[in-house]
């Protein structure tokens, strides 16, 4: 079921016309389908029936407020990296108790934050960051509950930017020394040893690379608990693909039977972060024509959103599918490159698209944009940002309205030491 389509030639984001929303909100505006993220969710969840498994939603691919409460109502709990996202996770109503902490880097005061909050684990990176926690949390007379990041050595996902299990990458310990890494928590104060976590990659459309690094963990876990570690939980990461163009995204059923198949009979809970998987196709990116631009050699068309609006073709080559929010019958499809305003050559979001001749002031809308989307955006170029939309039915909401320019310098001071210009 899509919950972008046309009626009448006009692309309606379920049951609202999309040149509507972007009249009300302006370009460029992200808009999210409630429908699209919740039925995601629920096919997950039924996939998992069974499984003593919880889903925690990985907040970082859209933290929008009203996007984690529509998935937080449907039970989901978050995986945050930051105090922010513990924060903007808990302001969206996830209890406490449904919230995990990954992430390379934790500051003193992020621990601390979330030791007080009471956060259901830390999923810890390094052997430097237990003694952190620990020393932190006995202070404060309290016990962290930690699952270690453990490394499979496993490579997966659809760019060397966001492959994160191999050997080398900087995430997690390897896994042939967890025993000795849990083996220290276990004496350390403050800490709670409670699970092993992993996350290989994103973007991944084979269920292979997971059921081998999930193989491999298992064989941690059990060793591990069998030797007295008092494990109970197994995160096992996110990384669930989704469609661009012509990919096919993961089938929730085959995973869930992979799990099945693999650590059907694992003494664990398992944790999913799913956050691409749930979110992406549910988001579309509608921007504004400035300009179709025909230079010598190529046609151009000049959008209003550019890399400060979505940042994924110039960092990853990734390729959003591109669609006239207003299909014109007979106009035969010409070849154009696609391109924002920002000064940079890498500002561009494919060459070759097909689309019907558009003029100034038209619409287009770059699909599976709801991940990684409005989360990457920046000031670059003093552009305004995207405002973001919510829809549900017939309903929808501005849930971030565009940031004015000035609003990007208000918090800039200049000292009052500095010269004067000239008048
Ligand atoms: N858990 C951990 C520990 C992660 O590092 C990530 C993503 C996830 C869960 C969620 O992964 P997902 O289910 O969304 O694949 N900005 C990039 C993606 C970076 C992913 C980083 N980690 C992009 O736009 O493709």
């Amino acid at each position: 079921m899509t919950f972008f389509h046309y009626r009448a030639g006009l692309l309606h984001a379920e049951d609202v016309p999309v040149d509507e929303i972007a009249a009300a909100a302006g370009t460029p505006v992200y808009i999210y389908s409630a429908a699209a993220m919740r039925a995601r969710y629920r096919s997950l969840a039924a996939a998992l029936t069974g499984l003593r498994a919880r889903i925690c939603y990985a907040v970082k691919a859209n933290h929008n407020l009203a996007v984690i409460r529509t998935l937080a109502a449907e039970g989901a709990g978050a995986d945050t990296v930051s105090w922010g996202e513990i924060a903007r996770a808990h302001q969206a109503g996830v209890a406490p108790g449904r919230i995990v902490y990954a992430g390379v880097g934790k500051g003193d005061d992020e621990i601390r934050r979330a030791l007080q909050l009471g956060i259901l684990q830390f999923n810890v990176e390094s052997v430097e960051e237990m003694r952190r926690i620990a020393g932190i949390a006995a202070a404060m007379g309290r016990v962290a509950p930690v699952a270690l990041r453990i490394n499979p050595d496993i490579g997966a996902g659809a760019h060397d930017k966001i492959s994160t299990g191999r050997k080398g990458d900087k995430f997690g310990v390897a896994y042939q020394e967890a025993g000795q890494v849990l083996g220290e928590a276990m004496r350390l104060p403050g800490i709670q040893p409670v699970g092993l976590h992993l996350h290989i990659g994103s973007q991944i459309t084979e269920l292979e690379p997971f059921a081998a690094a999930f193989a491999r963990a298992a064989g941690v876990y059990r060793e591990l608990k069998g030797s007295g570690v008092p494990l109970e939980r197994l995160d096992l990461g996110g990384g669930l693909g989704v469609r661009y163009n012509d990919e096919t995204p993961l089938d929730p059923v085959a995973y869930g039977l992979m799990l099945r198949d693999v650590l059907g009979d694992l003494d664990a809970e398992l944790v999913l972060e799913p956050g691409r998987w749930l979110v992406a196709e549910a988001g579309i990116l509608v921007a504004g024509v400035l300009y179709p631009k025909m230079a010598e050699e190529r046609h151009f068309l000049v959008l209003d959103a550019g890399m400060n609006t979505l940042l994924r073709p110039a960092m990853y080559g990734a390729r959003h599918a591109i669609l006239p929010v207003r299909r014109q019958d007979g106009a035969a499809d010409q070849l154009v490159d696609v391109v924002g305003p920002i000064c940079e050559s890498s500002d561009i979001f494919g060459r070759a698209y097909a689309l019907p001749p558009l003029e100034s002031g038209d619409l287009v809308a770059l699909t599976s944009a709801g991940a990684y989307g409005a989360v990457m955006m920046s000031d670059y170029n003093s552009r305004s940002s995207a405002a973001e939309v919510l829809i549900d039915g017939p309903d929808y909401a501005i849930v971030k309205a565009m940031r004015p320019v000035e609003e990007q310098f208000a918090d800039d001071r200049i000292p009052d030491w500095l010269p004067h210009p000239p008048s």
